[in-house]
C-alpha cells in the first residue's frame, strides 16, 4: 500500500535534506552497514530497537559500570537503563553535582564520580578513587565527547577534541584496566562515530595533533573518533590472554547536546525536524547498551557496531600499524599521569 504523503512531512523531508547536506555528521544511513564481518553473530535487534529492547529480560545485578558522560544524551540513557536492570553505577560526569543529580535518579545503587576528561589531574584522580573502590568492572564504557568545535581550541598544545574524546579516555583506561580484566568478561565499549570517516586520508595526522595547521571542525572531530577505533583495536591486541574485550560502536545520528557547538540555525533546525531523520535517545543509546551486555558477544573483540549489529569500519579504523603508533603518541601525551 502506498503511503500517503502530508504536506507537514514533505516539508520536513525537504528541509531534513538540508540539514543533511549542511552537517557532515548527518550523512544518512551508516555508509559502512553494507557489509558485515562474517565471523560475529548477527543479533535480533536493528536501527529502530531502544535500550530497554536490547536489555529485556537481562539480570543485571552483581555487574558493575562505570561510565563517561554519565548526564546527558546517550550516556544517561545507558545508565539509565543498565540501572534499572540491577546493575551497579559508577556514573562520570565533568562535575560532582551533575555526576550526582544523575546518579540519584538512577533505580539502582549509583555511585557519582568527577571526570574532567580536559584535565589529566582529574581523570588520574578519577581512575584512583574507583581503583579504591576496588570491584571488578564488567563495562566500561567510554561514552563523553563533544563535537565541532567551531575554532581551534587546545589542551596542552593539543586540539581540543582529540584531547577529550580520546585522550582523557586512554588515560582513564590504563588506571581501571585491571578492574576490567578482574571481571568474569570485562567489556570496554568505546564510543565512536561514522563521523571517523571524516579523518584524512591518511588517517591520524600524527604531526598535526595541534591542529594549528589546516584547523577544520568535522575534520578534527573524525580523527578523535577514528582514535576511539584505533584504541579499541590496540587494547584489543594487548587484552589477547584475557577475558577481557573492547569495541566500539556508532550510535547513530541523534539530537543531543553534542550539536551545542553548531551554528544556531543548524540546532534549531535539530530540534523542529530532528524527527525525521534522527534516531530518538532511546534508540540511539541501544547499540553501546547491546554491545556492552549481549551475552551472545563474549569474547567478541575488536569489532565496530551499529544499529546493534556488526559492521566494517572505513579501512582506516583497521590500520594495525597506526593503532600501535597512536597507542605510542598516547602514552607521551599522557605520560606522569598513567596507572604505575
Ligand atoms: N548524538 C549523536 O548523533 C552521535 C553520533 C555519533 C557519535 N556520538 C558520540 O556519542 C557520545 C555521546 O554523545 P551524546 O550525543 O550523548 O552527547 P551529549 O548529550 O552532549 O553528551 C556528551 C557527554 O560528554 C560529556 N563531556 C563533554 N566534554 C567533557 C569533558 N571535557 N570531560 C568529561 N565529560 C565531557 C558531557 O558533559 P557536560 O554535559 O557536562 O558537557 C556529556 O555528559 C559522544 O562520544 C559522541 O561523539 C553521538
Amino acid at each position: 500500500m502506498v503511503k500517503a504523503i502530508s504536506r507537514r512531512h514533505f516539508i520536513a523531508s525537504t528541509a531534513s535534506v538540508a540539514v543533511i547536506t549542511s552537517v557532515p555528521g548527518c550523512s544518512g544511513p551508516d555508509e559502512q552497514s553494507g557489509v558485515r564481518p562474517d565471523d560475529v553473530p548477527v543479533g535480533p535487534f536493528g536501527a529502530e530497537s531502544t535500550t530497554m529492547d536490547v536489555v529485556e529480560g537481562l539480570d543485571l545485578s552483581g555487574k558493575t559500570v562505570f561510565i563517561t558522560g554519565c548526564n546527558s544524551g546517550l550516556g544517561y540513557e545507558t545508565a539509565r537503563v543498565l540501572s534499572l536492570q540491577g546493575a551497579t553505577i559508577i556514573g562520570a560526569a565533568r562535575t560532582l553535582e551533575k555526576a550526582e543529580d544523575a546518579c540519584a535518579s538512577f533505580a539502582g545503587k549509583a555511585t557519582p564520580v568527577v571526570c574532567e576528561l580536559s584535565e589529566l589531574e582529574s581523570v588520574a584522580a578519577c581512575g584512583e578513587s574507583v581503583k579504591a573502590i576496588g570491584t571488578p568492572i564488567d563495562m566500561l564504557i567510554l561514552n563523553a565527547g563533544i563535537m565541532a568545535l567551531a575554532e581551534l581550541e587546545q589542551v596542552n598544545g593539543i586540539e581540543k577534541q582529540f584531547f577529550v574524546n580520546h585522550i582523557g579516555h586512554f588515560a582513564l583506561t590504563s588506571h581501571l584496566i585491571d578492574q576490567v580484566v578482574a571481571a568474569k568478561q570485562g567489556r570496554v565499549v568505546i564510543i565512536s562515530s561514522s563521523g571517523h570517516s571524516f579523518a584524512p586520508e591518511a588517517g591520524i595526522e600524527f604531526d598535526n595533533l595541534s591542529g594549528e595547521r589546516d584547523y577544520q571542525p568535522w575534520k578534527m572531530y573524525g580523527i578523535s573518533k577514528l582514535a576511539n577505533g584505533l584504541f579499541s583495536l590496540e587494547l584489543t591486541r594487548r587484552l589477547a590472554n584475557t577475558t577481557a574485550t573492547s569495541n566500539a560502536v556508532h550510535p547513530g545520528i541523534i539530537n543531543t547536546n553534542l550539536g551545542r557547538h553548531f551554528p544556531w540555525w543548524q540546532r534549531v533546525a535539530g530540534d523542529l525536524i530532528g524527527w525525521t531523520f534522527m534516531k530518538s535517545v532511546e534508540e540511539g543509546a541501544a547499540t553501546q547498551t547491546y554491545v556492552a551486555t549481549a551475552p551472545a558477544l563474549a569474547g567478541y573483540s575488536g569489532y565496530y557496531f551499529a544499529d546493534c549489529n556488526p559492521v566494517m569500519p572505513d579501512p582506516r579504523m583497521l590500520d594495525e600499524a597506526q593503532a600501535a603508533e597512536l597507542w605510542r603518541v598516547s602514552e607521551q601525551i599522557t605520560e606522569g599521569y598513567l596507572a604505575s
